[in-house]
């Protein structure tokens, strides 16, 4: 399994009160596999993506990375982690706006130096959810299906072992979803597990499988 979570749950106050986002969601991606979580929003699926990709820490449970607890590592070992295994497409915007749209792709490979030359990757990618013409235009003037592609390229740079994905296609229009979609599907196929929440019942049609989010509570579907 490249990703597992044992019982994991993050409690939160509202108020004088305290309510569980996540409460005791297990789950175990295996290579390559396609995997969907749908919920209603405010069932805690952000907040189970943000403790996968060690951004958040359980206050109860465990996660496992490639069958290491995340626990145990310590934040350098976690965040060489996120920049070299992990791509992360946040749910919203996460682009740097002083960055061009290419400088943003090779940020992962800049934070953290490795041997091969990333441009030439990074502008494959770029074509690839269909922006290469834009590699040198700030954030500012692109659209947001066209900053979301940006993510999306940015968190396939270090070809990751998994991807997490939070509403990758949420304001994209149906056909630029399609085209994310069996770009996942694709990168699936070669290898890389896929994570990927939505709202969108009909986009999980032809993943592996799919699980419902409910009052932060994961159920297989
Ligand atoms: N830092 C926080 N402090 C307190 N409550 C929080 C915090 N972050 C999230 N919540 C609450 O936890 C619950 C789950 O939030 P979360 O963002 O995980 O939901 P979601 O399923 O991703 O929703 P959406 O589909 O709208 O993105 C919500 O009720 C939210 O208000
Ligand atoms: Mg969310």
């Amino acid at each position: 399994m490249i990703l597992e979570a044992r019982a994991i749950s993050k409690e939160y106050r509202r108020g004088d009160t305290t309510f569980f986002a996540v409460d005791r969601a297990s789950l175990s991606i295996a290579k390559g596999e396609f995997v969907c979580i749908v919920g209603r929003s405010g069932s805690g699926k952000s907040t189970l993506l943000s403790m996968l990709a060690g951004l958040l820490t359980p206050d109860a449970g465990a996660v496992l990375f490639d069958g290491r607890d995340c626990a145990l590592l310590g934040d350098e070992a976690i965040s060489r982690l996120r920049n070299t295994r992990l791509g992360y497409i946040m749910q919203g915007y996460s682009v740097l706006p002083n960055f061009t749209v290419l400088q943003n792709v090779i940020l992962p490979h800049v934070l953290f130096k490795r041997e091969d030359d990333p441009y030439e990757k990074a502008l494959a990618l770029l074509d690839r959810v269909g922006i290469r013409p834009l590699a040198d235009q700030y954030p500012a003037r692109l659209s947001g299906g066209e900053l979301r592609r940006v993510s999306v390229a940015r968190a396939l740079l270090p070809s990751p072992d998994l991807l997490l994905a939070d509403e990758p296609t949420g304001d994209l229009d149906a056909e630029s979803a399609a085209a994310i979609m069996r770009l996942f599907a694709e990168i699936a196929a070669a290898g890389t597990a896929v994570l990927m929440v939505t709202h969108d019942t009909e986009a999980t049609k032809g993943v592996d499988r799919v699980l419902t989010m409910r009052s932060g509570r994961l159920a297989e579907d």
